[in-house]
């Protein structure tokens, strides 16, 4: 790497040199990631292009397809082509609108349990109780397992390779390294573990043999157009990739809101009296949600400031020339940043404003679609997105019903960007308990 762009890196840190980059092109410019050349694309109309106008034309990033293999194998998040499709397809009922609005009261009941044991006038670990809570959730609702007794083990372990992907994408040296590094040999420890866990969730659901209508029943009874069903092994990639990437990033987003409502007591006072108003204690259900708009706009707004998704990175197939002349060559990097859109004072006047109304229903519809995309866009959009809004919506007005939240300290609290954007440390707050 040209040692003056490592330099910048670790002096501003990696989203200040995004940031950067950002503000120095406004329509897109060069950029590095890790030993890879590539191309920041900093338009809406550009990211259009990319994810939804031209998507063949490129597949997802090394640090997905490669380096975070041996944590997600070849599930949905890591696949291509024509094998991804058939996967999407097995999947998407999982997903689908009516099936969704099911999962509303696991996730109820499962954020009043959380926010309820808070104790008055305590600090509060945010990361690691959203962390606890949103894979309790995702455990229940797609392969009604219980994982909360071995939450905070399975999050420590997803934590490990998280890191250990990110070493691998920034790594001079990532192949070598894979099994010399002492840290690596206990991140793949930690993939030991999982899958032990995981394959035996598999091995007594299909020694069951019956259909719970869960996420897991459906890969265990899918069959391909032979009438062959998935291997043990595929069931396990999809599997470990919907914990993975549905509790992950919706932990983070959960984590972000709180703390910006921490730093915003007027908002927190408007969201805690709508939500009294409108449901008052008893436990939040799907037919409140339309009455909660001030939570959706808040996990919207915290998303636009501190996208869990930060980036989204597609590597060109072969040479090819973007709408606005950009010429890419086969193996070049797109890299569309959602941290900078989102910042973006073209489409987002006032931008580190938080700012909930943004999302009000006479707002939202004039936002640029393709400025503001925490989920992605086009066909590998997020299959969990209506899934996570309604999460994120559940968690923030259950919390309110329970607690008001303060800074734990003066110091802001900054993102991390590794494979997602989570804030550096703990993430403490000061919790009071309602009266
Ligand atoms: C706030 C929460 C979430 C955010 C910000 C988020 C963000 C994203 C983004 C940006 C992508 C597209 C990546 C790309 O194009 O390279 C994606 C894909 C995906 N997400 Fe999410 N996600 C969230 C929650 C969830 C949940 C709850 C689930 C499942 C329970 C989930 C499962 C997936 C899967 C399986 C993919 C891959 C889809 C495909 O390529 O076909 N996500 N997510």
């Amino acid at each position: 790497m040209n040692p003056l762009v490592l330099l910048r890196l670790l002096w501003l840190g990696r989203l200040g040199y995004l940031e950067r980059l950002a503000r120095l092109s406004p329509d897109g410019g060069p950029i590095r990631i890790g030993l890879k050349r590539g191309w920041m694309v900093n338009t809406a109309e550009l990211i259009e292009e990319v994810l939804v106008t031209r998507p063949d034309e490129f597949v997802k990033s090394p640090a997905l397809r490669i380096y975070s293999r041996p944590l997600l194998g070849n599930g949905l998040l890591t696949n291509e082509g024509a094998s991804h499709m058939r996967q999407r397809r097995l999947v998407a009922p999982a997903f689908a609108h009516q099936r969704v609005s099911r999962y509303a009261e696991v996730m109820s009941r499962f954020a009043r349990d959380t926010f309820a044991n808070w104790p008055d006038h305590a600090v509060i670990p945010s990361h690691r109780e959203m962390t606890r809570l949103t894979l309790g959730i995702v455990g229940r609702t797609l392969f009604d397992a219980d994982l909360l007794s071995d939450a905070d083990e399975i999050g420590k372990n997803i934590t490990e390779l998280i890191h250990f992907a990110t070493r691998q994408a920034r790594s001079l040296r990532p192949t070598q390294t894979e099994t010399e590094n002492r840290r690596n040999r206990s991140a793949l420890a930690a993939v030991e573990r999982l899958n032990r866990a995981i394959y035996g969730m598999i091995e007594q659901r299909r020694a069951m043999n019956i259909d719970k209508g869960d996420l897991m029943s459906m890969l265990l009874l899918a069959r391909d157009e032979d009438g062959n069903a998935l291997s043990n092994e595929q069931v396990r990639d999809e599997a470990m990739t919907l914990f993975v990437a549905g509790h992950e990033t919706t932990a983070n987003a959960s984590v972000w809101s709180l703390y910006l409502l921490a730093h915003h007591p007027e908002i927190q006072r408007d969201l805690q009296q709508q939500v009294a108003a409108t449901v008052g204690s008893r436990p939040i259900a799907i037919e409140d949600l339309p009455r909660l708009p001030l939570a959706m706009q808040v996990f919207k707004e915290s998303m636009r400031l501190f996208p869990p998704a930060y980036i989204v990175v597609r590597e060109a197939l072969h040479d090819l020339q973007l709408s606005n002349g950009l010429h890419v060559r086969q193996g070049d990097l797109l890299a569309l940043c959602e941290y900078t859109m989102h910042r973006n004072p073209r489409y987002f006047p006032d931008p580190l404003r938080f700012d909930p109304t943004r999302f009000s229903p006479e707002n939202e519809p004039r936002i640029n679609r393709y400025a503001y995309f925490p989920f992605g866009a086009g066909k590998r959009i997020c299959i969990g997105n209506q899934f996570a809004l309604m999460e994120g919506q559940i968690i923030l007005a259950t919390a309110m019903q329970h607690v008001t939240v303060s800074p734990a300290s003066s110091r802001r609290l900054r993102g991390d960007p590794l494979l997602t954007l989570r804030p550096k440390g703990e993430a403490k707050l000061r919790v009071t308990r309602m009266r």
